[in-house]
């Protein structure tokens, strides 16, 4: 039973006491992250190309979790301004995300180190064992993504501080697998480095359950996507607040010559034309119109600058509204703050009511 009475003014009441040690307990499972990432807690707002940009990474990184800034395709000069802009509304820790098939990596990573960004998430496959190299020489720390357990392993062999799980509930390019079984295969095998887990993830109870598995932390994207303090258009935000998990959906191939890379968002126009602009170009290959690389370019070319489209301008009708199955948990747009007190709040309620559970 929890005792809610209160007490005399300096005194504290076995709620209070209870709530005190959850708290603790909660800073102990992800002491490894925090401790990683310089931060009050273990939450991370995982890179959003377009959304993640300076006011999203500051009111995350000021609120106590970690934000991290998108470099998407943005050129040297232009994420080194991003990093200035992001550097004077906070002076807690934050990250760059660079994809790795971008042409200027190499000069990206440097811009991070002079800019003394402490932090460097690699995204979109395997990455160069050079960068990883050049980016601990220059004193700051690698993550990584994993999505099996040999690639974990081969990822730590090659010098990367830590890894993000991502299961395929997530929004954005994802994986085939989903975090419940990536959790499953993964976190009990990895102890060098920490582990953070993201996709799916909207509560902060489901989070502790993640912590208990031996994560070292979490990362979000969905719902710091519409919360208050995201540029992304108001429609954008609106449509997440009304969409249900099964709204968000993986992209459809229609023909396994032709691959189309999973990305998962809200259904909309968009997603049924990509259905159609699919077949017709798989009829123009077959009446010879179009050679194979003709016909895989014109697959590709279709969400071309859908989610610049659909987070900016507020196209939500046929952008590319990228958006996890947490997205069902959207409720309203939050500040940050809110966002992040919130998850806390919700782990330490766990935390209480399991050691309820324990008592009685
Ligand atoms: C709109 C949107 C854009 C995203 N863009 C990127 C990206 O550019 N690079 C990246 O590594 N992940 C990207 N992600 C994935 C997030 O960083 C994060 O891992 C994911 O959103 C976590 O799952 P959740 O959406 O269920 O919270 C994107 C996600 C969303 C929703």
């Amino acid at each position: 039973m929890k005792d809610t009475s209160t007490s005399p003014a300096g005194t504290s009441t076995p709620a209070d006491r209870a709530r005190a040690a959850a708290r603790h307990e909660l800073d102990r499972l992800w002491a490894a992250g925090t401790d990683f990432l310089g931060t009050e807690y273990a939450i991370l707002g995982g890179a959003m190309s377009w959304v993640s940009e300076r006011h999203l990474v500051s009111a995350i990184s000021n609120a106590g979790g970690f934000g991290v800034i998108a470099c998407g395709a943005m050129s040297p000069e232009l994420l080194e301004a991003e990093i200035a802009a992001t550097q004077a509304l906070t002076t807690k820790p934050f990250g760059v995300n660079l994809i790795t098939m971008h042409p200027q990596l190499e000069d990206l990573v440097q811009v991070c180190l002079r800019a003394g960004v402490g932090h460097i998430v690699l995204a979109g496959g395997i990455p160069p064992s050079s960068a990883i190299r050049a980016i601990r020489e220059g004193g700051a720390r690698v993550i990584a993504f994993a999505p099996a357990l040999v690639l974990a392993k081969r990822l730590i062999r090659m010098g990367v501080d830590a890894l993000v799980i991502e299961g395929a509930e997530a929004g954005g390019h994802v994986g085939p697998v989903s975090l419940t079984v990536l959790a499953q295969e993964i976190l009990p095998h990895i102890t060098e480095v920490p582990v953070f887990v993201a996709g799916g993830i909207a509560r902060g109870d489901a989070i502790v359950g993640f912590l208990e598995q031996g994560a070292a932390g979490a990362q979000l994207g969905t719902r710091f996507a519409a919360a208050a303090e995201s540029i992304a258009h108001p429609r954008f935000k609106e449509a997440f607040i009304r969409a249900n998990a099964r709204d968000a959906l993986t992209s459809v191939q229609l023909d396994p010559r032709f691959p189309v890379i999973p990305v998962r968002g809200l259904v909309n126009d968009g997603s049924q034309r990509f259905l159609t602009h699919q077949a017709e170009t798989l009829r123009r290959f077959q009446a010879g119109e179009l050679s194979k690389d003709e016909a895989q370019l014109e697959i590709e070319h279709f969400w071309a600058g859908a989610l610049r489209r659909a987070v900016i301008d507020g196209d939500v009708d046929t952008g590319s509204v990228m958006a996890g199955q947490s997205v069902g948990m959207v409720r309203s747009v939050q500040s940050v703050e809110d966002i992040i007190a919130e998850l806390v709040d919700q782990a330490v309620e766990a935390l209480i009511r399991r050691s309820d559970r324990r008592e009685h």
